[in-house]
């Protein structure tokens, strides 16, 4: 028998599955490590959208936040960090190709306030699915409004958050403390 090759159909193009991890990262925390994880084994590309709406005071600033994140993830190379100003997260998930957003979903408490989003940005862009992921069981009550709290009350936040993020911690309170302290990261 004859085997044309001509006559093979064409392989079909795989449009890469790309997804948005959009938070505040302020800082980020091993749970949200562990998601960033999870999400970089089931999609092409992850994009890590640190939200910088400075409105919220954030304790590091977005540039500080992106700069963290890139040096947690160095070498991962389908793990991008980038900023996202505050406008429609669905209209900044179009402009990076995503067709999914990534959540992170600790607890029933988690629920209604994602539930909501979620069903808004389906509203607001039917092509776009949000994507709940769980992090591991140990990070479960782990959060960086917590991990702050806990570090200014000089509680141990190690295993909690990168190992960087527990120096970068430690040299902001040192500035907040006494704002001469030159910063060590620039
Ligand atoms: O980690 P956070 O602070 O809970 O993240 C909240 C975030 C950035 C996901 C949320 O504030 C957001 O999506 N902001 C974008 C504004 C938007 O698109 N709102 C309408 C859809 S709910």
């Amino acid at each position: 028998m004859t085997h044309d090759q001509t006559s093979e159909p064409a392989a079909p193009t795989k449009r890469p599955r790309v997804a948005v991890y959009p938070g505040s990262f302020d800082p980020i925390t091993n749970g949200h490590v562990d998601i960033i994880e999870r999400g970089s084994r089931l999609f092409d590309r992850i994009v890590v959208a640190v939200l910088a709406n400075e409105a919220k005071t954030p304790l590091f600033s977005a540039a500080e936040r992106v700069q963290i994140i890139r040096e947690v993830f160095r070498g991962r190379d389908n793990v991008e960090v980038d900023t996202f100003d505050g406008g429609l997260l669905v209209d900044y998930a179009e402009r990076k190709g995503a067709s999914v957003i990534v959540r992170g979903l600790r607890a029933v408490s988690d629920f209604e306030y994602e539930f909501q989003m979620a069903l808004m940005n389906r509203r607001l862009d039917h092509d776009i699915e949000t994507v709940f992921m769980m992090p591991a069981e140990q990070y479960t009550y782990t959060s960086s409004r917590l991990i702050k709290e806990v570090f200014r009350l000089g509680g141990e936040v190690r295993g909690l958050v990168p190992p960087l993020v527990e120096d970068r911690l430690r040299s902001k309170q040192a500035m907040l403390r006494d704002p001469r302290s030159a910063p060590r990261h620039a």
